[in-house]
């Protein structure tokens, strides 16, 4: 399938990297509204641009268009692009606005095309690994899920050094403004709900710690840095997850089942193992066992040859997309999917705003430590 990438930036080298993985994704042409960028990143990779995005929608080579564009223009570039009768493929989230990715979904029902949003990390090894574990009952019944996406005191890190294969530095102001929920709990969101099914209550609190990340320009919006979400789907299963950019790195899964526990270290790397925690009875009580068993994962682990803070194959969801076009079939992170996820990543980040936190009435006086602990 003939593609082009709207958006050269950070993220679009990634992209780059893992096309060769994928040689039925054929890559006609790259755009960006600043040019520089366009320009620098055609030499680089050795691919066309197009100097507008109208001059890449009148080209009817491209069947599908690869959004990478940042959040705030993930709607308009997607809407144009589907009006102009292209598949569309966004980074996510889908869109910044619930009202805005019904629309885009609408639009795309409506003239037949597919829209299908990242991550594709559900179609990871690992993902898949856990997904068959739990069709086959290996923890029993599950009933409650800990997911984390913490990812350490960002604001702190060398982010200015931060860059990608081509030289594009990390957008630390767009990151820190669109917020860490709506740009990390889809990582997650998409595996619960693809192995859980439907949510159906999202109860959550938001909260911006560090206003001002300290950045040599100024932030023009506090984004949630801290987020926990309790989800109920309509399995009756609940996760709790947290998205920040505070507290200590930590993006682990474990899912709690009547039989065990499923667990793995991070959902950024495809071949993260697998593993089952037993619970063992001894005398009287209850205990999860020390030694937890490797789960065989599904797939052979590849190694994407790029440096960065994950291993994943990011063209794997449009890889995915473009099959469903050509065997018109559904896609597996179709539109409806894409939407849902989106609903609920929103529910959490908007809990900043909307969020009805319960007020304590009663208080205390200060405690005076210890006189050794003084
Ligand atoms: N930075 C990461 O590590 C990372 C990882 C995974 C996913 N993503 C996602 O990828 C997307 C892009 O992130 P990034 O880090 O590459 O950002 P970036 O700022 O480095 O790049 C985005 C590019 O899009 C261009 N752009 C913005 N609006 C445009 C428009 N209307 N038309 C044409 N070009 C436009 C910008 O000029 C810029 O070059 C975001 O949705 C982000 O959530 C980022």
């Amino acid at each position: 399938m003939r593609i082009a990438i709207v958006g050269c930036g950070f993220v679009a080298d990634y992209y780059m990297k893992t096309i060769p993985g994928h040689p039925e994704l054929e890559l006609v042409g790259v755009m960006d509204r600043d040019q520089d960028r366009a320009s620098r990143f055609s030499a680089y990779h050795s691919v066309p641009t197009y100097p507008t995005l109208d001059e890449l929608l009148q080209d009817s080579n491209v069947e599908l268009v690869v959004n990478l564009t940042n959040p705030s223009s993930h709607f308009v570039v997607s809407k144009a692009c589907l009006e102009a009768g292209k598949h569309v493929y966004s980074e996510k989230p889908l869109a910044m606005e619930l009202s805005q990715a019904e629309e885009l979904v609408d639009l795309a029902e409506k003239r037949g095309l597919y829209i299908s949003s990242a991550p594709c990390n559900l179609l990871g090894e690992t993902a898949q690994t856990i997904w068959k574990a739990l069709r086959e009952k290996a923890i029993g019944r599950v009933r409650l899920v800990y997911a984390e996406m913490d990812d350490g005191l960002v604001h702190k890190m060398p982010y200015r050094k931060w860059s990608s294969e081509s030289g594009i530095p990390w957008p630390y102001k767009d990151e820190f403004e669109v917020g860490c929920t709506l740009e990390h709990a889809g990582y997650y969101v998409t595996w619960l709900a693809a192995f859980f099914g439907p949510a159906q209550t999202v109860t959550a609190f938001s909260s911006c710690l560090i206003p001002d990340k300290e950045t040599d320009v100024p932030l023009a919006v506090e984004a949630p840095d801290f987020s926990v979400a309790c989800i109920k789907f309509a399995s009756g299963v609940v996760a709790r997850l947290t998205c920040g950019i505070v507290a200590p790195h930590d993006h682990s899964l474990e899912i709690v089942g009547d039989e065990g526990i499923l667990c793995t270290k991070d959902c950024w790397y495809y071949s993260s193992p697998v593993y089952i925690k037993r619970r063992i009875s001894i005398r009287r009580t209850m205990f999860i066992s020390p030694w937890k068993r490797k789960y065989p994962l599904v797939g052979k682990a590849t190694r994407y040859r790029y440096r960065g803070s994950q291993q994943m194959d990011f063209c794997r969801g449009v890889a995915e997309l473009a099959a469903a076009v050509r065997e018109k079939r559904p896609c597996r992170l179709s539109a409806q999917f894409s939407l849902h996820v989106n609903e609920i990543v929103l529910a959490i980040h908007n809990a900043l705003d909307t969020g009805s936190a319960y007020k304590i009435s009663s208080s205390f006086a200060p405690m005076a430590p210890m006189p050794w602990a003084k």
